[in-house]
């Protein structure tokens, strides 16, 4: 089985080709962060148009990177949702245009799926069952993986996500969007401590997130002062903390709970390094292993839609929704 992935569903335009034998064979991706960047976020109608663009010389370049001929495709997958309803609509159409012209199966992907997937990409694959906490720009949830498409969202954040939160959090110390790895850098000068803000939701028992407050709280810090960089250095440090902190600890309190063995962190928020080595040590402490997908998988890629289409369709599991696309997609009716 060798599928051809296609990741359209905000603004990165993401192609690749998996091989269920030989593993990925070649990943292209175009980010459009420049283009969006002048408005300090995501343009809906300039991510569709430039998705249109961009789809088919990636398909080419990721096509001749594998050195896969059209005809040794097996099948395409495409993100269908959840995601920006124009941008996915490009991926959809284009994807089963692409398979009714090869007259090869199409299967519509759930984007949190593929994220949860991800580390399944790499060389050290973690087995099902597993614990996943998923730390993206829209999503942040803790998620109980049985098995492939049997998930349960233990605990999901109330308000902004993680990587909402670090956006937000970048703008207000003048960095640029999105700030997520930017303010990561920053925060790398900074003195722990300097700053102490507060542990959303770590008073409490339960798995839900809550990320404003702390956002708030950095706003009411930063009020009336002038800092130079080692100052704003130090608050990125103190927020970064913060936020590792709080999902390390609900990380821990899920292990014991779930009792699960694996703990796989996925979404851009997982390209933290500090995030990362903080898991890995939750996870020796209760006993288990700790997965993550390469940095660059962490983010919206093509790799993990062909990976994700690609287990599917092997096991002869569900093609997706019913309809080509869908902008809110609950990840527990993902069906299996
Ligand atoms: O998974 P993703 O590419 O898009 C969504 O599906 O949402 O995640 C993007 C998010 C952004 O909020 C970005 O700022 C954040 O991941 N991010 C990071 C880092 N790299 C990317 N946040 C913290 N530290 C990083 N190193
Ligand atoms: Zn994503």
């Amino acid at each position: 089985m060798r599928v051809l992935g296609i990741e359209t569903s905000c603004d990165e335009t993401g192609v690749a080709v998996y091989d269920a034998v030989a593993g990925l064979l070649s990943h292209r991706l175009h980010s459009q962060v420049a283009m969006h960047q002048a408005y300090g976020g995501v343009v809906p109608e300039l991510a569709s148009r430039d998705h249109v663009r961009r789809l088919l010389p990636l398909v080419r370049a990721a096509l001749g990177e594998a050195g896969a001929a059209p005809a040794s495709i097996d099948a395409v997958a495409y993100t269908a949702g959840p995601g920006l309803i124009g941008a996915l609509l490009v991926g959809a159409s284009f994807a089963r245009a692409l398979a009714q012209a090869w007259s090869k199966p199409v299967i519509g992907v759930h984007h949190l799926e593929g994220h949860l997937l991800a580390p399944l990409l790499e060389p050290r694959p973690p087995a099902f069952p597993f614990l996943a906490l998923l730390v993206s720009g829209g999503h942040t949830m803790l998620v109980d993986v049985a098995a492939l498409g049997e998930y349960r969202v233990l605990g999901e954040s109330l308000d902004d996500a993680a990587g909402e939160a670090f956006d937000k959090t970048a703008k207000l110390l003048g960095l640029p969007y999105p700030g997520g790895a930017a303010l990561a850098a920053l925060a790398e000068r900074g003195r722990a401590g300097a700053y102490r803000f507060p542990r959303p939701m770590l008073d409490r028992p339960g798995l839900e997130f809550s990320f404003s407050g702390l956002k708030t709280a950095v706003r009411v810090a930063l009020r009336g002062r002038a800092l130079d960089e080692s100052g704003r250095a130090d608050v990125a440090r103190g927020f970064e903390d913060a936020v590792v902190d709080t999902l390390a600890e609900k990380c821990r309190r899920a292990l014991r709970a779930t009792g699960r063995e694996r703990l796989v962190v996925a979404g851009g928020v997982g390209a933290n390094q500090r995030l990362r080595e903080r898991l890995g040590g939750v996870a020796q402490e209760a006993g288990a292993s700790a997965h993550f997908p390469r940095p660059q998988f962490c983010t919206d890629n093509g790799a993990m839609i062909a990976l994700a289409g690609c287990l599917r369709l092997e096991r002869g599991a569900n093609r997706g929704p019913p309809v080509p696309a869908r902008a809110n997609w609950p990840l527990d009716e993902v069906g299996n």
